[in-house]
């Protein structure tokens, strides 16, 4: 499976950013641990991370054209306002997995609405980490049919 695992604005302070909610561990070794998974399971993947709304749109639509079997997307603050984001996503006719490290159901109320919701497939939320190696099998699940 070709595999694309895009984090948006700030994930890239992992480790650095709210400790408290998003951890200790910096970006590099979610990637890191990304990539030991999809070698383990024999899976293709592209870790993207932008701080900045355009470009996240370029890479969505770059899958169209690369031959990506599915998306796995944190997209950090946008996903509770970019329509922007959002089209790029339903343009794409490929599994989409929405994902955040933190629980955004129990914090404030403007994280409670995800624009990108219902234009994936899936939702994976407060798992930490963890949550991106939970989001690789159940692509693989989508992706299988
Ligand atoms: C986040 C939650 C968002 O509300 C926040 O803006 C982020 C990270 C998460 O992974 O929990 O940047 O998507």
């Amino acid at each position: 499976m070709k595999v694309l695992v895009i984090n948006g604005p700030n994930l890239n302070f992992l480790g650095i950013r709210e400790k408290n909610i998003y951890g200790t561990q910096d970006y590099d070794s979610l990637v890191q641990m990304i990539h030991r998974k999809a070698k383990a399971d024999g899976h293709m993947v592209t870790c993207y991370q932008s701080n900045h709304e355009g470009d996240i749109i370029d890479r969505i639509q770059q899958a169209y054209y690369d031959g990506t079997q599915g998306i796995i997307i944190n997209p950090g603050a946008f996903t509770h306002y970019s329509y922007a984001i959002r089209d790029a996503l339903a343009s794409v006719e490929i599994p989409k997995i929405e994902l955040h490290i933190s629980d955004v159901n129990t914090r404030e109320p403007f994280r409670q609405i995800s624009v990108v919701a219902d234009v994936c497939q899936d939702r994976i939320i407060g798992k930490g980490l963890n949550g991106y190696l939970i989001a690789m099998d159940r692509l693989e699940k989508l992706v299988q049919g």
